[in-house]
């Protein structure tokens, strides 16, 4: 049947999903990623450390090759992240530490390198990622070093806590017309620590929009936590902020990790996933997201199959995305195209 771009595109809705220029090569994950997304974000290709990997040397290959996929079957492209303290190569790291100056020019140098260079493929990017501290009891990581609501990062450090207003500045100033994007994680649930950060990322957001420094969306990543509680009215009243504020919303990278304590087998597990699914997406769509991206669509590409961070420890995979290990719709799927 048709796939999630088809029934976004019937209902408004631009559905997405971040793919890996490594896969394209294999038929069957290019055909799944053909037929459900509208939308391409490169999982890592975009990245820092993909693009200049080398001081002054750029390197487009990787994300070329998505572009070259987007661009035969008609798809558009975000790009993933300009400003984040991961993805560092270590010279970057370095140069930041030599102060302010010096890092001003860094940022500079690589914005002049990628912004034209990705124009006009990329109209929409995650200008900065991450820079809001995690609250005490976020389970993603432990409290993250902070000052102020900002976390400590070589960016800071360098730059001190304007370091995100120039790098939104930075990137209007050499294309007026791009949607500029703050991404960040950990916004959706019910509890003290969500609820703080959601605090911590409308003060960021009502002092860039009150400074008139150029913001256009608010990027929630919704990698969701199956052991944390959910309940909309919280997640709406921020959403609701944040539209406010004169700023789309979008879901950026979707996916779920779910509970430590299993469901009993696995349709217990996959209802429970989508259920989530249904009430995260269906709040945020209700609160005027129009963008839907996940991190990926099947469990076996996903990061939540690989990266230590975060895959299980008991042995199981994390069945956190619309396709199971062998590409059938599970009930995620169902929940997304129903909540379209
Ligand atoms: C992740 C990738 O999926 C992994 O393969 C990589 O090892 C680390 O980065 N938030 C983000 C993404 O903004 O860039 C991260 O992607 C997942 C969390």
């Amino acid at each position: 049947g048709e796939g999630l771009a088809a029934i976004g595109r019937a209902n408004g809705i631009t559905f997405g999903t971040a793919v890996d220029s490594r896969k394209l090569g294999d038929a069957a994950y290019a055909a799944q990623v053909a037929a459900e997304a509208q939308l391409l974000v490169p999982e890592w290709e975009a990245k820092w450390a993909a693009l200049q990997p080398r001081q002054g040397s750029f390197d487009f290959g990787p994300l070329g090759i998505i572009a070259s996929l987007a661009q035969a079957n008609g798809k558009q492209l975000r790009g993933h992240a300009l400003v984040w303290h991961a993805a560092m190569p270590s010279w970057l790291a370095e140069g930041l530490a030599e102060g302010a100056a010096k890092a001003r020019g860094l940022l500079a140098a690589h914005l002049d390198g990628v912004l034209p260079a990705t124009r006009p493929a990329i109209r929409d990017w995650d200008v900065v990622n991450e820079a809001i501290a995690n609250a005490e009891g976020n389970p993603f990581s432990a409290r993250t070093p902070a000052q102020g609501d900002l976390r400590d990062t070589p960016w800071l450090r360098a730059l001190g806590p304007g370091y995100v207003e120039e790098a939104f500045r930075a990137a209007r100033e050499r294309d007026r017309t791009l949607r500029l994007t703050y991404n960040d994680y950990g916004l959706e649930g019910d509890n003290p620590w969500a609820e703080e950060k959601r605090q911590r990322v409308l003060r960021l957001l009502r002092r860039m929009v009150g400074t008139q420094c150029p913001v256009d969306a608010l990027g929630l990543q919704a990698h969701l936590l199956m052991d944390e509680p959910f309940r909309p009215e919280p997640f709406t009243v921020f959403l609701r902020s944040v539209r406010e504020l004169g700023l789309a919303v979008l879901v950026t990278e979707l996916d779920v990790r779910e509970a430590q304590q299993l469901p009993a087998g696995l349709a217990a597990r996959d209802a429970a996933v989508a259920e989530r699914v249904r009430q995260v997406i269906g709040t945020a769509l209700d609160a005027g997201c129009r963008t839907v991206l996940t991190w990926g669509l099947s469990d076996k590409d996903s990061w939540l199959a690989r990266d230590p961070d975060v895959t299980r420890k008991d042995g199981q995979v994390h069945r956190g995305l619309p396709l199971d290990e062998g590409g059938a719709r599970k009930p995620m799927w169902q929940a997304l195209a129903t909540a379209f």
